[in-house]
C-alpha cells in the first residue's frame, strides 16, 4: 500500500468587486484591445477596503470543508500560499485558523509568488506521506491589489484578487498511476533572476512597496520553465500527455497558457481557463481554477491533471494528481 495525499474538497471566494478593462481607460492611457490581446483578461476581482487575505482565505476554506462534510477541527494544518499575508507577521495561516475557530493542529504560510500553490500542495504532500497530518488544508490566497502601482499601466492592468482551497487527506493506494491523489511534484527556483518580478517594499524599506516586473522577460522564461516541469513531474508520475485530462495553469497570460499546452502537445479543449474573468490572481489562481473547472463540470473524478506556475524568484514547479 502507498500513502497518497487525496483531493477531499475543494472551494474558492472572489470578492465582490469586479473591475473591467475598460475602466482603466479612464485613468491610463490603456484600452481593452491592448489588455484582452496581450493577456486574454478580460476583467478581474477587487477586495474591499479593509477585506484581508486571511478573510478570503478562510471563505475558500470554509467552502472546501462544506464540500468534503468535514469541519475545521477534521483539519490537522492548514498551508497558505500567499505574497500578500495581512501583516509582516503571524503568518496569515495562523489568522485564517482563527477566523475558522480551528485551536489544534498547526499553520503556516508559503511564500514562492505565482508558483505559491504548488509549492504548498507539495509541501501539504510531503506532510501527509511523513505521517505528521492526515487532512491539510492548502490555500492559495491574494490581494494583489494592495501591491499595485496604480500609475503603472504595464503591471496594474495584469492582477485579481481571490482565494481557492483544496482539502487533501490521506488515503491509501496502490502505488500506479492509477491512484487518486497526489502522484508526483517537481520544484525549481533560480534567485539571479530575482529583479524581473518583485516588490520594492518590505522591511528593509519600512513600506509595503509596490509590484515591479519586467513582464516581456518572465514571459521569455515562462513557456519553456513550465514545459519542462510539467514534463519531469508527468515522467515521475508515469503519465504521458495521452493520459491528461486537464492542465490547469497558473493563469498570468493565456498566451503562455497557450504556448505551453502546445509544447506539451495537449489541446486547449483539455487545458482549464479562468485567466479572463480572474486576471492574474498569483498563489490564488490555480486552486480558483480547480474550484471553478470542478464547478462548471469540467474537472471530474478520477481525472488526471497537471497543475504547472512560474513566477518571482524566479520560481516554478508542477504537480500531477488525480482528481
Ligand atoms: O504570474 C507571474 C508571472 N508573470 C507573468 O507570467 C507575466 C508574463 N508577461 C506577460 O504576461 C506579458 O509580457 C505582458 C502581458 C506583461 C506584456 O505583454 P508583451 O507582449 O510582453 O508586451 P511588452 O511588455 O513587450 O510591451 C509592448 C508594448 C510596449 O510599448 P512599446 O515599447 O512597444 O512602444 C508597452 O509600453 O505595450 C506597451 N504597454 C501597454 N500598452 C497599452 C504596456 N502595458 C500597456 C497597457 N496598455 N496596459
Amino acid at each position: 500500500m502507498t500513502l497518497r495525499a487525496t483531493v477531499k474538497g475543494v472551494g474558492h471566494y472572489l470578492p465582490e468587486r469586479i473591475v473591467e478593462n475598460a475602466e482603466f481607460e479612464k485613468t491610463l492611457e490603456t484600452n481593452d484591445a491592448w489588455i484582452r490581446s496581450r493577456s486574454g483578461i478580460e476583467r478581474r476581482h477587487f477586495a474591499a477596503e479593509g477585506e484581508t487575505t486571511s478573510m478570503m482565505a478562510a471563505h475558500a476554506a470554509r467552502a472546501a470543508l462544506a464540500d468534503a462534510g468535514l469541519e475545521a477541527d477534521d483539519l490537522d494544518a492548514i498551508v497558505l500560499a500567499t505574497s500578500t499575508a495581512d501583516l509582516t507577521f503571524p503568518s496569515a495561516a495562523t489568522m485564517v485558523q482563527a477566523h475558522l475557530g480551528m485551536t489544534g493542529g498547526f499553520a503556516f504560510d508559503v511564500q514562492a509568488v505565482c508558483a505559491g500553490f504548488v509549492y504548498a500542495l507539495s509541501n501539504a504532500n510531503a506532510l501527509i506521506l511523513s505521517g505528521q497530518a492526515r487532512r491539510v488544508m492548502v490555500i492559495g490566497a491574494e490581494t494583489f491589489s494592495k501591491i499595485m502601482d496604480w500609475t503603472d499601466r504595464s503591471t496594474c492592468v495584469l492582477f485579481g484578487d481571490g482565494a481557492g482551497a483544496l482539502l487533501l487527506e490521506a488515503t491509501e493506494g496502490n502505488g500506479t498511476p492509477e491512484d487518486r491523489g497526489i502522484l508526483s511534484t517537481d520544484l525549481h527556483s533560480d534567485g539571479r533572476h530575482r529583479d524581473l518580478l518583485y516588490v520594492d517594499g518590505g522591511v528593509s524599506t519600512g513600506t509595503s512597496g509596490h509590484l515591479r516586473m519586467q513582464g516581456n522577460q518572465v514571459f521569455r522564461h515562462a513557456v519553456e520553465k513550465l514545459a519542462s516541469t510539467a514534463s519531469t513531474a508527468m515522467e515521475r508520475a508515469g503519465v504521458s500527455a495521452d493520459d491528461v485530462d486537464w492542465i490547469v495553469p497558473h493563469q498570468a497570460n493565456i498566451r503562455i497558457i497557450q504556448g505551453t499546452a502546445k509544447k506539451m502537445n495537449i489541446g486547449m479543449e483539455r487545458v482549464v481557463v479562468t485567466v479572463q474573468d480572474h486576471g492574474n490572481t498569483s498563489a490564488a489562481s490555480i486552486p480558483l481554477a480547480l474550484s471553478v473547472g470542478y464547478g462548471r463540470g469540467q474537472i471530474k473524478p478520477g481525472d488526471l491533471i497537471v497543475t504547472e506556475a512560474i513566477g518571482g524568484g524566479l520560481a516554478w514547479g508542477a504537480v500531477v494528481l488525480r482528481w
